[in-house]
C-alpha cells in the first residue's frame, strides 16, 4: 500500500499548470535553513493533498534537495554515506561519464546549477501567473525572516498557448507514453504496459525485481522519497526548422522528417501505426496513440528509424529489462523573447501541432525535464541517455498532513 500522504505530489500526478516558477538555493545557515524548511512543511503538496481525483488545486511545491544540500543542513557524515555513489558525486562531477562535454560543460550550465552550493529546488507550478505572483510574494515575505537561506537563481516558466494539449517547443504532441505505477491509481492506456511495481520510482518499495533496494539512513530521510533528475535544455526551434526545410523540398516532406526523427507526427500519432500520413485523429485518441509494438509490427525500423528519439529512449518489446528502465518526466516550457511568434513561426505552422515558439533562428527556448529516475538506475551505475537528464536531486518525504514530531517533521523534509 502507497503512502500517499507521504509522497510528494509531483511524482504521482501532472497538475493543470499554466505557470511555473523554479527557485535554486543554497543554505548558509544549517540552523535557519532547517527552520525555514519547517515553516515550509505544510506547502508542500502530496498525493492525498493534491487532489488526485477532486477539484484542482491552485498551487503545487516541491522540493528536492541536493547531496551538497543534505551536508548544509547538517545530516551527518554516516547518514550521507548510505546515499547512492552517483548522487554523492552529484551531476557536474560526472559530467564526462554523462556525456555533458564541449558546450553541454558543467562550466555553461546557468544559475548556479553545477555550483557546488546549490542545496535545494523549489518547484512551484502555478494555475496561472497572476496565481505565481501571489505565490512568490508571499514566499519571498516568508523568506525575508531566513536570511542564511539564498536563492543563487530563479526562473519564472510559462506555458504557451493553445492549453488544451501537452507539446514541446518543436510542435509535438507531448506527455503521450508514461509508465503507471502500481497503486497509484493510473490506469496505463492501451501499449503502454502493466502499471510498474511502486520500487521502480519510490524509495522502500518492491521493484520490479520483487527486491526493496535498501535506504539511505535513517529512513526517514529517504522512504517514500526518489531521485530527481533536472536538467534544463537549450531548443534551437529555428534551427530545427531549418534543418527540416534543407530536408524536404515540400511541407509534406518536412513534416515526414519531422516524424521520423522523433518516431510520432507532430499530431501524436505514431509512425508505427501511421507510417505515410499523418492521423491527428489518432494522434489526439490515448486509446490508440500509444498502442503499438515494435517487434512485430515495425522490426527493422522501417516506419520508426532506429536511431529515432522514441525508439532509442523506449524500444519496447524489442530490448530486454525495460520495465526497469522508465522514469516519469515532468517537462515544463520557458515563454522567452524567442518564443514569441514570429514569421518563421508561421511558415511552419501547417502541421496539426501549434506550438511554434521560437522564431529567430539563433534564439533558443528553454524547456526543462525534471524525470524521476528509477532508484535501480543509480544502483547499478548505468551511464546510459536516462542519465543525461539532470542533476539528481532527492524529492523528499516530506509532506505528512499529521506531522509526528517537530523533529520528525524537520528530517522528512531534508530527504
Ligand atoms: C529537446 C528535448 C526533448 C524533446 C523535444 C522531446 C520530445 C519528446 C516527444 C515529443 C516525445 C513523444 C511523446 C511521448 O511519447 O510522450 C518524447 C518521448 C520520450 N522522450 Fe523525449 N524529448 C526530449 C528530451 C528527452 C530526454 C532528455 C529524455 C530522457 C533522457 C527523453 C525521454 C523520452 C522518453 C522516455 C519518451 C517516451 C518514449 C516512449 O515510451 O515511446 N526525452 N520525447
Amino acid at each position: 500500500m502507497l503512502e500517499l500522504d507521504d509522497i510528494q505530489h509531483f511524482l504521482l500526478t501532472r497538475p493543470p499548470a499554466k505557470a511555473a516558477h523554479y527557485a535554486f538555493g543554497t543554505f548558509r545557515d544549517a540552523s535557519q535553513g532547517r527552520r525555514w524548511l519547517a515553516g515550509l512543511i505544510e506547502k508542500v503538496g502530496c498525493g492525498t493533498s493534491a487532489s488526485l481525483s477532486g477539484p484542482p488545486d491552485s498551487r503545487w511545491v516541491t522540493i528536492a534537495f541536493t547531496y551538497n544540500g543534505l551536508r548544509a543542513l547538517g545530516v551527518d557524515d554516516a547518514s550521507l554515506a548510505t546515499f547512492p555513489e552517483e548522487f554523492r558525486q552529484g551531476m557536474a562531477a560526472r559530467a564526462a561519464i554523462l556525456g555533458d562535454t564541449g558546450t553541454n560543460h558543467p562550466d555553461h550550465w546557468l544559475g548556479g546549477l553545477a555550483s557546488p552550493e546549490l542545496h535545494a529546488i523549489i518547484i512551484l507550478f502555478a494555475r496561472d501567473v497572476d496565481e505565481r505572483k501571489r505565490c512568490v510574494t508571499e514566499y519571498q515575505q516568508y523568506a525575508a525572516a531566513f536570511p542564511g537561506v539564498e536563492a543563487l537563481s530563479t526562473l519564472e516558466i510559462e506555458a504557451t498557448p493553445p492549453f488544451d494539449y501537452a507539446h514541446d517547443h518543436f510542435g509535438y504532441r507531448d506527455r503521450l507514453s508514461q509508465p503507471a505505477i502500481e497503486g497509484t491509481g493510473d490506469m496505463p492506456t492501451p501499449g503502454s504496459g502493466a502499471p510498474l511495481k511502486p520500487g521502480e520510482f519510490f524509495l522502500g518499495y518492491t521493484d520490479e525485481d520483487g527486491v526493496i533496494v535498501p535506504l539511505p539512513r535513517p529512513e526517514i530521510l529517504s522512504r517514500n522519497g526518489s531521485f530527481l533528475a533536472y536538467r534544463r535544455l537549450e531548443e534551437h526551434v529555428g534551427r530545427f526548422r531549418q534543418f527540416l526545410k534543407q530536408n524536404g523540398d515540400t511541407h509534406e516532406e518536412q513534416e515526414l522528417v519531422a516524424a521520423k526523427l522523433m518516431g510520432r507526427w507532430r499530431s501524436g500519432a505514431p509512425l508505427v501505426l501511421a507510417p505515410k500520413k499523418d492521423d491527428p485523429q489518432l494522434g489526439a485518441d490515448p486509446q490508440r496513440n500509444n498502442d503499438f509494438n515494435y517487434a512485430r509490427m515495425d522490426p527493422h525500423g522501417y516506419a520508426v528509424p532506429l536511431g529515432s528519439h522514441m525508439r532509442r529512449m523506449n524500444p519496447r518489446d524489442t530490448d530486454s529489462n525495460i520495465s526497469r528502465r522508465r522514469m516519469k518526466a515532468r517537462r515544463t516550457t520557458e515563454r522567452t523573447a524567442a518564443s514569441r511568434p514570429s514569421s518563421d513561426a508561421r511558415v511552419s505552422s501547417g502541421s496539426s501541432s501549434s506550438r511554434r515558439t521560437c522564431g529567430r533562428t539563433t534564439s533558443p527556448s528553454t524547456s526543462l525535464v525534471t524525470n524521476t529516475i528509477p532508484s535501480s538506475a543509480l544502483r547499478t551505475a548505468r551511464s546510459n541517455s536516462r542519465s543525461r537528464t539532470g542533476r539528481f536531486g532527492n524529492a523528499s518525504s516530506g509532506c505528512r498532513r499529521s506531522p509526528p514530531s517537530k523533529a520528525a517533521r524537520i528530517s522528512s523534509f531534508q530527504a
